[in-house]
């Protein structure tokens, strides 16, 4: 049994296999789940309590939700929070928990899968490959919603050709393709990834300067991450990482 408190959970893409154990032990046991259902589809409720309260967050604002959440755990239920994905991105958490701190409300995180991590494994790559890319940057363009530091503009993060795995962008997917083109390559292969888990799911890896008309075309616009990276052409790319090399020493092995 639970304890009352709010559980914010990370709940992977969409692919209920994608719940981490912990993720799914809660979920199945909680009295109360609050889900942001433009996001998380309804599938990862599958096997909740039949008499669990579910209660989609879409149509609410932070003062319908923090309230409800707040009674709820007064009322001593235990109440997961579901956000899509991982928690420590594009969450909109960091408020909620400053809010149910200052009530005296226990919260518990619990991580998940983010979408870059379930579009590399689908995509059959892996985002670091030796000598070619060795930093992954997971970033977002300015929206209607939230402004992107001077700093942090997507543009500047492109100078770094690295893997980047851009979120929220569909909108402004022109303006996000016309700001990376300013350095990486034309020809840098970009998957497309629309409702990664969902019934309807798609990947399209295009060159990055066909990255909005197919998006237009194909009409892969809202819930779409954009995965950018020269690592997605590296099946042709030799590369080997020190790790592994007969030639290499490290603690737990000496060179041969
Ligand atoms: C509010 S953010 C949440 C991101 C989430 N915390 C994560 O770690 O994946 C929503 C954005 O994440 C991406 N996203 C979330 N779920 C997705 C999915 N199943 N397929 C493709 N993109 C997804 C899209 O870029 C979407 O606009």
């Amino acid at each position: 049994m639970l304890n009352p408190a709010v559980y914010i959970v990370g709940a992977g893409p969409g692919d209920p296999d994608l719940l981490t154990i912990k993720a799914k032990k809660i979920l199945d046991q909680a009295d109360v789940i609050l889900y942001a259902n433009s996001l998380v589809p309804k599938q990862v409720l599958k096997d909740v309590r039949p008499d669990a309260e579910l209660i989609p967050t879409g149509s609410k604002t932070l003062e319908d939700i923090i309230p409800l959440m707040i009674q709820k755990v007064r009322e001593n239920c235990s109440v997961v929070r579901l956000h899509s994905g991982d928690l420590t991105l594009y969450s909109a958490i960091h408020e909620q928990m400053q809010a149910l701190a200052e009530a005296n409300i226990p919260v518990e995180l619990v991580p998940g899968i983010s979408t870059f991590q379930d579009a590399a494994a689908k995509l059959g790559v892996e985002l670091t490959v030796p000598g070619l890319v060795q930093t992954i940057i997971l970033a977002r363009i300015s929206g209607r919603a939230s402004s992107v530091p001077e700093a942090e503009e997507l543009a500047s993060l492109a100078s770094h050709k690295a893997s980047l795995a851009l979120y929220l962008a569909a909108r402004h997917v022109e303006n996000a393709e016309a700001k990376l083109l300013e350095h990486y390559p034309a020809d840098t292969p970009v998957a497309i990834c629309y409702r990664l888990g969902w019934e309807d799911e798609k990947i399209r890896v295009v060159p990055l300067n066909e990255m909005a008309k197919i998006s237009r075309e194909e009409d892969l616009i809202r819930t779409t991450m954009y995965l950018i990276s020269p690592a997605l052409a590296g099946k042709q790319v030799a590369a080997r990482s020190q790790l592994y090399h007969p030639e290499h020493s490290h603690l737990f092995r000496q060179a041969q």
